[in-house]
């Protein structure tokens, strides 16, 4: 009876097949199925020990203690084999994912100014070079203020050169343009004397198209004092425009007409694109419009808080949105408030 059971003998295979399926696995998934096959329980080693009662009864303790050999060898095996997937799994995602530190970076996108933002910075920057402050008013005005006190009375044929929105409100408007400014900015200074530029959104009601919208800014300008003069305004509306666009454009004051101003003038610049040939751009004048202005008007000026037989003053009022298409020749004003990116970023 010296014979050596069969049944050691199979288990002996068990472990060598056991371990040299092991010596194969690579990944973790593959790990999981190996313990499943040769660990689960309807694995060779673990069948060994649920038939345990076939064999003669000397020998089941034998047989029970080398089958847990077996199972602990695999298991070893197992925990031994588990370090070494995993080391090689961290390895390989560790050089798989590895930053190239010496790549050029991508850079973020940036954002920049709107072409109004910057149009207008640099309408402030010109005029408080020349003394002027920035001031800011309401856009909800009152009809008192947007009309009546600029000398712009409920009858006066004047007030359809202005298509208003009207607000909730009794009264209240939608400010057509900036002028009611100038009022407040008298108000608060007088009898002191004042320079100062107002911009700010208008809003008018028209139809949009590409030479109007219904909402634009506008920089109104206003200098009230003692002896200023209509040779003042023209100097300083001639430094505005060579600043704004070069030292030696030639401009010109047209006379015209607005309710607020006595007497009224409109500043022409001579067309920059054809240097005053004519051209599509100046529609073959020659010149271009860019600003309304004139001496206060007496009423104006007493609705300020000003005496007109010793104060005196001038504004003007201007499109920024028309200085930007000017300059950058911008074909359509609806490019301003309609927020496509491409028409941004060239700015
Ligand atoms: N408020 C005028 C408009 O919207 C522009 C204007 C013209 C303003 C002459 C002024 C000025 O201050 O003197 O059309």
């Amino acid at each position: 009876m010296e014979e050596k059971p069969k049944i050691l003998e199979e288990m002996e295979q068990i472990r060598e097949q056991a371990l040299a399926a092991l010596d194969q696995v690579n990944d973790l998934e593959s790990l999981q199925n190996w313990r499943r096959e040769m660990l689960g329980r309807s694995s060779a080693v673990m069948t060994v020990f649920s038939n345990i009662g076939i064999h003669p009864k000397e020998i089941r303790p034998m047989v029970g203690q080398i089958a847990n050999q077996v199972k602990q060898a695999l298991e070893t095996a197992l925990n031994e084999r588990s370090l070494l997937v995993k080391e090689a799994a961290l390895a390989h995602k560790l050089t798989s994912e590895r930053l190239d530190v010496t790549l050029p970076g991508r850079r973020p996108v940036e954002g920049g100014l709107h072409p109004q933002t910057k149009v207008l910075r640099r309408i402030y920057a010109i005029f408080a070079e020349m003394g002027f402050q920035v001031y800011r008013s309401r856009d909800v005005e009152s009809d008192e203020y947007n009309f009546e006190l600029l000398n712009i009375p409920a009858y006066h044929p004047a007030r359809d050169m202005w298509d208003t929105f009207h607000v909730d409100a009794p009264g209240q408007v939608l400010r057509t343009h900036t002028s009611p400014g100038q009022i407040h900015v008298m108000r608060e200074n007088a009898p002191n004397p004042v320079r100062a530029i107002l911009p700010g959104m208008c809003y008018r009601y028209e139809q949009i198209s590409a030479r109007s919208e219904i909402q634009f800014n506008q920089v109104e300008v206003v200098a009230v004092g003692r002896n200023i003069t209509f040779a003042d305004m023209k100097g300083t509306l001639k430094g505005f425009v060579r600043r704004l666009f070069n030292a030696d454009v030639r401009t010109r004051l047209r006379p015209s007409y607005f309710p607020f101003t006595e007497p009224s003038a409109e500043m022409d610049v001579e067309c920059f694109v054809c240097g005053g040939k004519g051209c599509s751009v100046c529609k073959g004048s020659g010149w271009l419009e860019i600003l309304g202005c004139g001496m206060v008007h007496p009423t104006v000026l007493i609705n300020g808080g000003y005496d007109p037989e010793v104060f005196s003053g001038f504004a003007a009022g201007m499109g920024p949105e028309r200085i930007s298409m000017l300059l950058h020749r911008i074909e359509d004003i609806r490019y301003f408030w309609g927020n496509d990116v491409r028409f941004l970023e060239q700015f």
